[in-house]
C-alpha cells in the first residue's frame, strides 16, 4: 500500500462510518452552496456534521463521540458548556437583548482587555476579527493619509484580506504591499519602494498560515522600520492574544500602535475588537467635529460582551492561561520528539496551545518552506485521528483548550504513536 491507496481507503470508509453526516450535507447543499457557508470547514469526501458539544467532547450526528482538538479555531477556549459562561449568558438574556443602546457591559469588557493588553488604550468592539482588521487598516489610512497596507505571504486577516497564495480574490481592494515572513531586507525593500505605506499589518505568529511563529528579531526589526517610515504597527492578534496573559506583544515586549484581537475573547461568540494609542482611536470619538464612523448594530451585543467580560475576569485568568500554554508546549514536545525518534519529517510548529502538523523535519519559517507534499500527508494523520477519536483540522491545525485534561492530551499523543506505527513505513522521506 502507498500514500494514496491509504488516502483512498479512508475515503472510502468514510461513506459507511459516516451514513448520517453525508445524508445531512446533502441536504444541505439544497439551501447552501456545497452545504457550506464557512469555507474552512469543508473537506472532502463531505464534512461531519456535529450534533452537540460537552466539555471537551463532541458528538457527531451518526452519534460518534471526539475529544475536540480544535476548539472552533481557536475561539472555543471554554470548551463547549462551562457553566461560568452559560451562567452569564443566561443572565444576560434575562436582563433583556437587543437593548438599543449602551450598558455597563461593553465597559466591563474593554476595561478587562485594557488591563490584559494595555497598548490597547482605547478599544471598539465589532462582531469579527475580520471587521476588526478592516476598521484597523481604515483607520491607519486616514491617521496617516497614506494608501497602501504591507502585509505577509501566508498571512490571514480575515476572510476579506487573506493573503494563503497571494491576494484572495475576494479582498477587499486595498492597495497592498506583499513581503515575506521572517525576512527583514524583504520589509526593507518594501519600504525602499513604496512612499505610501500608512501600516504594516502583522500576527506575531501566521495561525491560518500554518503556526509560523515570527522570529522575536524580525518583529523588532519590522517595529523599528515601521516607527522609521512613518507608518503604523498593527499587530493581529486575533489568535495570538490567547499566547500568554499579555498577548504575544507582551511576550515579544513591542508596543503596537494599534492591535485587533477576537475569537475567544468573547466568551466563545461571535466577537472582535480593535484598539490602540488613545491619539489615534479618538478619530472615532463621536464628539469631534472629525470623527470617524464605526457602525455595527451588534457591535455591544449583551451576550458576547457579557460571555466575554466572565470568561476573562472570572475563568481565563493570567495564571490559567500560562497553564494551558505551557501543556501545548508539552503536547507539541511529546508528539515532535516521537516524530523525531522514528525518524519520519514530521512536525508541529507552533507555540502555546496553538501549533500545526508539516511534512517536514524542521518547522517552517515562511509559507514559502512548506514542501508540496503536506497536503496529503497531513490528511492522511486527520483521517486517523478522526478515526481514533481526535477532532482536528485537516489542514493540520491543532488547538488545546481548558476542558482537556492531561488523560485527553496523552490519549492525542497515544493516537500519534498508533498513527506512526500504521502509517510511517508510507510517508516521504526527508
Ligand atoms: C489572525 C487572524 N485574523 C483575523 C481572523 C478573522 O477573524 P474572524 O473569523 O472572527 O473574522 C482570523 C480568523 O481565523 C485570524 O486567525
Amino acid at each position: 500500500m502507498d500514500l494514496s491507496e491509504a488516502l483512498a481507503q479512508h475515503k472510502a470508509a468514510w461513506h459507511k462510518r459516516y451514513p448520517e453526516s453525508a445524508r445531512q450535507h446533502q441536504a444541505a447543499t439544497e439551501v447552501l452552496p456545497g452545504g457550506n457557508t464557512r469555507s474552512v470547514l469543508y473537506y472532502d469526501p463531505f464534512p461531519l456534521v456535529m450534533a452537540s458539544g460537552q466539555g471537551s467532547h463532541l458528538r457527531d450526528v451518526d452519534g460518534n463521540d471526539y475529544l475536540d482538538f480544535l476548539g472552533e479555531f481557536t475561539a472555543g477556549v471554554y470548551g463547549h458548556s462551562h457553566p461560568v459562561i452559560h451562567q452569564a449568558i443566561t443572565d444576560a438574556l434575562q436582563g433583556g437583548i437587543n437593548l438599543t443602546g449602551h450598558t455597563l457591559l461593553e465597559v466591563q469588557l474593554a476595561r478587562e482587555i485594557r488591563r490584559r493588553l494595555p497598548s490597547m488604550e482605547q478599544i471598539r468592539f465589532t462582531n469579527s476579527g475580520t471587521e476588526a482588521n478592516l476598521m484597523a487598516i481604515a483607520l491607519a489610512k486616514v491617521h496617516t493619509h497614506r494608501s497602501h497596507i504591507l502585509v505577509f505571504q501566508g498571512a490571514y486577516h480575515g476572510g476579506l484580506y487573506g493573503f494563503a497564495k497571494g491576494p484572495s480574490p475576494v479582498n477587499v481592494p486595498h492597495p497592498t504591499v506583499l513581503a515575506r515572513y521572517n525576512d527583514i531586507s524583504s520589509v526593507e525593500e518594501a519600504f525602499a519602494q513604496h512612499q505610501d505605506i500608512a501600516a504594516v499589518l502583522v500576527e506575531p505568529m501566521q495561525g491560518a498560515g500554518g503556526c509560523i511563529p515570527a522570529q522575536p528579531q524580525f518583529l523588532q526589526a519590522v517595529a523599528e522600520l515601521a516607527r522609521e517610515h512613518g507608518a503604523l504597527l498593527i499587530f493581529d492578534e486575533v489568535m495570538t492574544s490567547r499566547l500568554s496573559p499579555g498577548g504575544r506583544q507582551s511576550e515579544l515586549k513591542i508596543q503596537p500602535d494599534l492591535t485587533t484581537v477576537g475569537k475567544y475573547l468573547g466568551g466563545g461568540l461571535s466577537f472582535g475588537a480593535f484598539g490602540g494609542r488613545a491619539n489615534i482611536m479618538r478619530r472615532f470619538d463621536p464628539r469631534e467635529p472629525d470623527a470617524l464612523p464605526h457602525a455595527g448594530t451588534f457591535n455591544n451585543n449583551v451576550l458576547s460582551m457579557a460571555a466575554g467580560y466572565a470568561g476573562l475576569s472570572q475563568v481565563f485568568t493570567p495564571q490559567v492561561c500560562i497553564d494551558l500554554n505551557a501543556r501545548g508546549n508539552h503536547l507539541r514536545q511529546a508528539v515532535n520528539s516521537r516524530f523525531r525518534e522514528s525518524g519520519l519529517p514530521l512536525v508541529f510548529s507552533g507555540l502555546g496551545s496553538l501549533m500545526n502538523l508539516h511534512a517536514m523535519s524542521e518547522p517552517p519559517q515562511s509559507v514559502a518552506d512548506l514542501p508540496p507534499h503536506n497536503g496529503p500527508v497531513r490528511d492522511l494523520f486527520f483521517f486517523h485521528m478522526i478515526e481514533t477519536g481526535h477532532y482536528m483540522a485537516r489542514r493540520g491545525f491543532v488547538v488545546l483548550s481548558l476542558p482537556l485534561t492531561d488523560t485527553d492530551i496523552e490519549s492525542f499523543v497515544a493516537a500519534t504513536d498508533s498513527f506512526i506505527e500504521r502509517y510511517g513505513a508510507l510517508l516521504p522521506q526527508s
